[in-house]
């Protein structure tokens, strides 16, 4: 499953992990005979249909389908990616995992991380208990900037006392070890190396949380104009700033049906979306976007929406990073504000409804990019725009659809007024590129590549059939077997279970004979303690496949001959492949003239039968 850490490993935190422990913690769970039994985390409902297995260690909906085990339920719950649910689940049942990562195993360095997030877990608190427990001047900060205590809390947020020694004195107090403390970068050592001063003095406090919520560093701003404006922890084996975003902690379960991630560049940014209503956002720490940024928000989302200032947002660097995130498969776009504003700012000067359109707005990268290059050159002048179109097409050139590639030389030809051809022969050269023309026929949507795909399938039917035709019958055959006792057997009676091509619901249903046999109705808690996971998943899908029918009988009975034909077509396919593939035979002997003539018999015997089905 993961190439970081080992099968054995997994299933180790698997057991150590009971399913109704884990699920528990979320929903209330009441027993059913062997089963769970709540109502969907997943889904609004009003009657329970999430059944939890502990025989099994599985879950499953008959509402809406989602099924799996502690691990997948941790993943959907938790909006989190395999790695940091297995990571939140071994350090539940107390297994120190990173042990097991690719790299060499290291307990001392293992034991001095988690030191150093309890050194700042316990300085956050500190820092946090200053500004809210008594009157300060940053608390009186954050109300100025229209922060609400409950944002204050959710973010953590805190005040840094305006004394050298204060933190560091209480965090030895704790019985924290000096230069774990100095390590964490919460003090500075003094120039004659004579002891420690705090670092974060007189600042507010924004705690930075990694997803799986540990607190890895701090951001501390001053309360007037002074500088730096900033302070942050200094980078150390738990804080890179290239590779954190602020806010991932809790936007991560906020990105919505385009799974979307607003990035911004400030704290207070975050913060002010945040409470605003707009809460799948993140910041960079005052760095420039980079891969690593990329590579960590492919890991949560599918859409990525730039909201810099507009010089950082066309810094080579940030786009870059960009370039990068579009390579692994996000979607990204670029957001601009005017008048130099900031997302905070705008947010305040034209309120979320505001913004939120504009976000809707977001120009693509390439858009983006366009408009840069447009700023950059003087389309009125021939050499403006001759610069202007040579570097377009360097843009244009790394485009990999052609269809894209074609909207956007349409688009830079108005802009610079030259017609297209030009900037097509521009691109593709007098012979045509090779390399363009491998991408041309590598293109899905070429026709020449569609034929041959199209053959390939031809020559594949039989598992074609099944998955569109009798998959589709069986179903529903399935589905009237669901409805009652007498119907199944009404069905028995016809169809044996042989009968069925597709295994799982062959399966199911001999599952349905057995399980009439001992019982009047359809119990869906069974289900789930006899079938394996993915056919009670196929039972969900039937079941709310709404299949419905005017008369049962003759819809049985349908099916039934529809089956029956899937299964003559099928034979019909195999015995021409095996006729044609005899024929084509160079020196034919004996045994195989006899046979293509048996075979042509059959083929004669399978299309009468088909013939008479299709006149009853
Ligand atoms: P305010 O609204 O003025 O509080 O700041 P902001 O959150 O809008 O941040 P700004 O746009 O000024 O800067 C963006 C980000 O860059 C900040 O959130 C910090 O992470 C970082 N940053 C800004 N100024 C400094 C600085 O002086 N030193 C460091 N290390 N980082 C800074
Ligand atoms: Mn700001």
């Amino acid at each position: 499953m993961s190439n970081m850490y080992s099968d054995g490993l997994i299933e180790e935190v698997l057991e150590r992990n009971d399913i109704i422990d884990v699920i528990s913690e979320y929903v209330n769970l009441k027993r059913t005979g062997n089963n769970y039994k709540a109502l969907c985390p997943f889904h609004k409902e009003k009657t329970p249909s999430f059944v939890v297995s502990q025989d099994k260690q599985l879950y499953h909906c008959f509402g809406c389908g989602a099924a799996g085990n502690t691990l997948n339920f941790i993943m959907h719950i938790e909006n989190l990616d395999f790695i940091d649910a297995l990571e939140i689940l071994a350090e539940r049942a107390n297994i120190d995992i990173t042990q097991y990562r690719g790299k060499s195993f290291d307990q001392k360095k293992i034991d001095k991380r988690k030191k150093l997030y309890e050194i700042n877990r316990e300085a956050a608190l500190y820092f946090y208990k200053n500004l809210i427990t008594r009157k300060n001047d940053g608390l009186k900060y954050f109300k100025s900037r229209g922060l609400s205590v409950d944002i204050i809390k959710k973010f953590g947020l805190g005040y840094a006392i305006d004394d050298w020694e204060s933190l560091n004195r209480y965090l030895l107090d704790k019985d924290f070890d000096q230069e774990l403390i100095y390590e964490a970068g919460l003090v500075i050592k003094r120039k004659d190396n004579k002891g420690y001063y705090d670092r974060f003095r007189n600042r507010v406090i924004f705690p930075i949380i990694s997803p799986t919520k540990k607190v890895i560093g701090f951001g501390g701003r001053v309360l007037d104009d002074s500088v730096p404006k900033y302070l942050n922890s200094p980078e150390s084996s738990i804080f890179s700033k290239g590779s954190v975003l602020y806010g991932l902690n809790l936007a991560r379960s906020e990105l919505g049906d385009k799974k979307r991630i607003i990035v911004v560049e400030g704290y207070t940014d975050v913060i002010s979306l945040y409470q605003n209503g707009i809460r799948n956002v993140v910041a960079t720490l005052g760095t420039a976007f980079t891969k690593n940024h990329g590579q960590l928000l492919k890991r949560y989302c599918d859409e990525v929406i730039i909201a810099f200032d507009s010089d950082t947002a066309g810094e080579a660097a940030t786009l870059r990073g960009l370039d990068i995130l579009e390579e692994i498969g996000c979607k990204v776009k670029v957001l601009r504000f005017d008048n130099d504003m900031d997302p905070d700012e705008y947010i305040r000067h034209y309120g979320s409804q505001v913004l939120k359109e504009k976000i809707e707005k977001a120009l693509p990268l390439v858009d983006y990019k366009i408009e840069l290059l447009k700023n950059n050159y003087n389309l009125e002048t021939n050499e403006g725009k001759i610069d202007f179109i040579k570097e377009s097409i360097n843009i244009l050139k790394s485009l990999k659809s052609s269809v894209e590639r074609n909207i956007y030389i349409t688009k830079v030809s108005e802009m610079a007024d030259v017609p297209s051809n030009v900037i097509k022969s521009e691109i593709y050269g007098n012979n045509r590129d090779k390399k363009y023309k491998n991408r041309f026929y590598k293109d899905k949507s070429n026709s020449f590549t569609n034929n041959k795909y199209y053959n390939k399938q031809k020559l594949k039917p039989v598992k074609k059939i099944e998955k569109n035709g009798s998959y589709e019958i069986e179903k529903k055959i399935i589905s009237l077997s669901l409805r009652s006792k007498t119907k199944y057997h009404k069905i028995n009676s016809m169809i044996n279970p042989d009968d069925f091509i597709n295994d799982k619901l062959k399966n199911i249903y001999n599952f349905l004979g057995n399980y009439y046999k001992n019982n009047e109705k359809l119990n869906l808690d069974l289900v789930i303690d006899n079938l394996d996971i993915e056919e009670s998943k196929l039972i969900s899908e039937i079941l709310h496949s709404n299949f419905t029918y005017d008369d049962f009988d003759k819809t049985l009975e349908e099916l039934i001959i529809s089956l029956e034909r899937f299964k003559i077509d099928n034979e019909i396919y195999s015995t021409k492949k095996e006729i044609k593939i005899l024929e084509m035979k160079e020196n034919k002997e004996e045994g195989d003239v006899n046979r293509i003539k048996e075979l042509c018999g059959k083929l004669i015997e399978l299309e009468k039968k088909l013939m008479n089905m299709r006149v009853n």
